[in-house]
C-alpha cells in the first residue's frame, strides 16, 4: 500500500515537470548534475558495459540514456506519469533498448518476491538512485527494494542533496558562508517544484547499515574552481568550497 503522503509527492513531481524543464535537461541533466553529479556516479558505477542496471526514480530517464550510452542494459523506475511518459517518448525516438516501467519504488518490494522478479527484470547488477530518497517521505522502503533489487553483493549507489548543506546556495549568496539552523530534525523543505524531506545523514546510513550492505565509498564532489570561474551564476564558488551533493556507494549483502 502506497502512503498517502508519498502519493502527494509523486502528484507534485507530476504535475511541476513541463515539458520545457524536461527537453532542457534531457541529455546530461542541469549544471549540477553535469559538473557534479554524472562524473561522481559514472566513476561510482565503473563499466556499466553489459552490465544491467536499474535507474530507480529515474525522472526525464536522462541518466539511464547515458548509461545506454555506456553500454549498459537499463530499466528505469519512475512513478509520476508526466516524466515515465516523456522518457519513454525519448525511448521510441532513440531505440536504446531501455525499458521504463512506471511505478513507485515503496512499492516493489512485492514486486522482488523471487517469482515476481521478471516484472522488472531483476536481479541487477547495480542499482543507482539519483536524488530520489531525499525526495520520498516515507523513504525506507524506497532503499529496501533498491537493496533487494540489486543481486547478491551487487552495486547499490544513491545521491542526495547533501543532507548537512540543503539550502547551499541561496545561504552562501546572502551570508558569504553557510548557515544551518535544524539538522537532526525531519521536516519538509517546500519548493515550488516539489518537496524534499529532510532528514540526518546518519538516518541513511543506518538504514544502509541494517539492510545489510557493505560501505564502499561515500563522495562529496567538489566544483571544479575554473568552472566556477567561468559561470556568471552568483554564488556558484559556494559549490567550490561545500558539498552539493553526497554520494554513496555500497555492496548488496551477498546472501539474503
Ligand atoms: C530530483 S528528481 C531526480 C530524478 C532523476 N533521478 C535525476 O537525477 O534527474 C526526484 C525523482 O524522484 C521521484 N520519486 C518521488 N517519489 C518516488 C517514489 N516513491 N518512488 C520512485 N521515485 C520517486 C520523482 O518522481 C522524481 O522523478
Amino acid at each position: 500500500m502506497a502512503s498517502t503522503a508519498n502519493e502527494t509527492a509523486i502528484e507534485q513531481w507530476n504535475t511541476t515537470a513541463t515539458r520545457e524543464a524536461m527537453e532542457e535537461t534531457a541529455t546530461d541533466g542541469d549544471f549540477c548534475k553535469r559538473h557534479l553529479a554524472n562524473p561522481t556516479l559514472l566513476r561510482l558505477l565503473g563499466d556499466v558495459r553489459g552490465r544491467r542496471v536499474l535507474d530507480a526514480g529515474c525522472g526525464n530517464g536522462y541518466f539511464s540514456r547515458m548509461l545506454a550510452e555506456r553500454g549498459a542494459q537499463v530499466v528505469g523506475v519512475e512513478p509520476a506519469g508526466s516524466m515515465a511518459d516523456f522518457a519513454r517518448e525519448k525511448e521510441a525516438e532513440l531505440g536504446q533498448g531501455i525499458r521504463y516501467v512506471q511505478a513507485d519504488l515503496t512499492e516493489l518490494t512485492e514486486l522482488t518476491q523471487p517469482n515476481q522478479l521478471p516484472a522488472l527484470g531483476g536481479p541487477f547488477d547495480a542499482v543507482v538512485c539519483s536524488m530520489v530518497l531525499m525526495a520520498i517521505p516515507d523513504w525506507k522502503p524506497a532503499m529496501r527494494a533498491c537493496v533487494e533489487l540489486a543481486r547478491p553483493g551487487g552495486l547499490f549507489v544513491f545521491g542526495l542533496v547533501h543532507p548537512a548543506f540543503e539550502q547551499l546556495l541561496d545561504t552562501w549568496r546572502q551570508h558569504g558562508a553557510y548557515r544551518v539552523q535544524r539538522y537532526l530534525d525531519e521536516y519538509e523543505i517546500v519548493s515550488p517544484v516539489a518537496s524534499d524531506f529532510h532528514r540526518p545523514l546518519s538516518a541513511y546510513l543506518n538504514e544502509l547499515a541494517s539492510l545489510g550492505c557493505r560501505l564502499r565509498e561515500v563522495a562529496e564532489p567538489r566544483l571544479d574552481p575554473d568552472v566556477a570561474a567561468a559561470s556568471t551564476a552568483p554564488g556558484i564558488e559556494a559549490y567550490v568550497h561545500l558539498p552539493n551533493f553526497l554520494f554513496v556507494s555500497a555492496e548488496a549483502p551477498a546472501a539474503r
